[in-house]
């Protein structure tokens, strides 16, 4: 695949390092199935913004700023996929895909955003009921799922160690430049500059990927002074007359294409390193947090997943990296539907089919890791099975890397002991007597051992069924 040039190179680090821009932008896809946008929505906008940074001259420190607020612009998704799914009985993803896009300004645009979004699936008694629910809550509920998504994408940004006009700019992204977005309803330069060039940049992206390049100059021009600030849409307007911001936009699809664009990128690789842990907790939590089912699941995981590993006396690298993998495994479940991981039955065999993707779609997000390698075969190995009867590349035991037959049972130990909106989770030792039932034949031995030592020693937070 070729590589765009980019217009300022990052700091070049030595081969077999992470630098941060490639770890976070790799991430990024994840964040895009959240929001129901193709994979490599936020790249693209990233790589459309730092156009932009590079023609306003903008400082290396605004550029690292604006880098990671492009790439980290909805890692708040999960703060309200919850809510979207239980107000408008729909597909969240394609909810918020709608949201970013749809002009839903004003009382009455709102109001038929509503109308058009509400339980489309629905029979019509059951819509009308609902649309009556969201229409009780007026233009208070939109300003509330923005907030609320805006904050926590703030918040986790800092806890990412970035700046904070990186946060700002995250925390802004909805804000219009006449004063009509959300939550704030801000107006002109109230809006911070990295918060109008990101939003610019989002929205011309997903215009772009529908219709190409008049698709994207049509919106520029309908929203320039409402939505986007003139500056912003002249300028890009003029770089695109040739149209060969388009062409080079198209180029765009792989994390290192912009990874480079990063002034000063860090380096959190190739070992477990702090900071590394600390992004993939991040990510843990942003995957966790999408459903009240899975509240704690990945953090659980992974913490089980590390006891068991150095019960079964793995060197402390080995307990790292399945911790890891731990953390990270269920990344791809972003991609599901609330309306499937909230749904409280059965899956029907079209939801299971969803629902079964995940694994894949984690390891595709972290394939570009170079130095990871191990710890994403392993993370998407964690429903593979002994027998060859899991998912998704129905691998047999030999097949599995060691790490994953360790994170296949800390898996199905922490669902089991998980309390749920509708159960209680089961105690240690009823859960290690329903994982002995498939010992040998779809989990390994050696793991249910260590988990069983464990169990037999003293209380541990990590084994106890989860607090929620
Ligand atoms: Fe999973
Ligand atoms: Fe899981």
């Amino acid at each position: 695949m070729a590589i765009s040039p980019g217009p300022s190179p990052g700091r070049k680090l030595a081969p077999g390092h992470l630098p941060s821009s490639l770890v976070i932008a790799s991430l990024s896809r994840a964040l895009d199935l959240a929001e129901g946008e193709p994979m490599g929505h936020a790249l693209r906008a990233c790589w459309l913004g730092m156009q932009v940074a590079k023609w306003l001259e903008l400082l290396p420190q605004e550029r690292q700023d604006l880098f990671y607020a492009l790439l980290l612009k909805d890692v708040g998704c999960s703060a309200n996929a919850y809510s979207v799914t239980h107000w408008f009985h729909a597909d969240d993803r394609r909810t918020k895909a709608r949201l970013k896009v749809a002009d839903t300004s004003g009382q009455w645009r709102s109001l038929v955003f509503a109308i058009r979004q509400t339980a489309p699936a629905a029979p019509i008694t059951r819509r009308m009921a609902q649309m009556v629910s969201v229409g009780s809550r007026g233009p208070g509920l939109a300003n509330e799922l923005i907030e609320v998504r805006s904050q926590q994408g703030a918040e986790l940004v800092r806890q990412l160690g970035w700046e904070e006009p990186a946060a700002a700019a995250v925390e802004n992204l909805d804000e219009h430049w006449d004063g009509g977005g959300r939550p704030r309803g801000l107006r002109g330069d109230e809006v911070p500059m990295l918060s109008r060039i990101a939003l610019l940049a989002q929205t011309v992206e997903i215009f772009w990927s529908q219709g190409g390049g008049r698709a994207a100059e049509m919106i520029l021009r309908q929203r320039r002074g409402r939505w986007f600030d003139p500056v912003l849409v002249d300028l890009m307007l003029a770089h695109a007359r040739n149209g060969r911001l388009w062409r080079q936009l198209a180029e765009i699809g792989h994390p290192e294409h912009v990874s480079r664009l990063d002034p000063e990128p860090r380096d959190i690789g190739p070992q477990a390193t702090d900071e590394l842990v600390r992004v993939a907790e991040v990510f843990a939590a942003v995957v966790d947090a999408k459903s009240p089912w899975t509240t704690n699941h990945s953090t659980r995981v992974a913490a089980i997943s590390r006891l068991m590993a150095e019960t079964m006396r793995l060197s402390p690298e080995e307990q790292e990296r399945v911790g890891l993998a731990g953390l990270l495994h269920d990344l791809g479940k972003l991609a599901v539907s609330n309306s499937i991981l909230d749904k409280p039955g059965p899956l029907v065999a079209e939801e299971a089919e969803e629902m079964q993707r995940h694994p894949a779609l984690t390891q595709q997000i972290l394939s570009p890791l170079w130095t990871l390698d191990d710890v994403t075969e392993m993370a998407a190995s964690h429903h593979e099975r002994l027998d060859g009867s899991g998912y998704h590349r129905n691998l047999r035991g030999p097949e599995m890397p060691h790490g994953a037959h360790i994170l296949a049972v800390a898996d199905v130990y922490e669902a089991l002991t998980a309390h749920r909106p509708y159960r209680r989770g089961m105690e240690g030792p009823e859960a290690l007597r329903v994982l002995k039932r498939e010992q040998g034949t779809r989990l390994a031995g050696e793991p249910i051992t260590a988990l069983e030592q464990i169990l037999a020693g003293e209380p541990m937070a990590e084994l106890a069924p989860s607090p929620t």
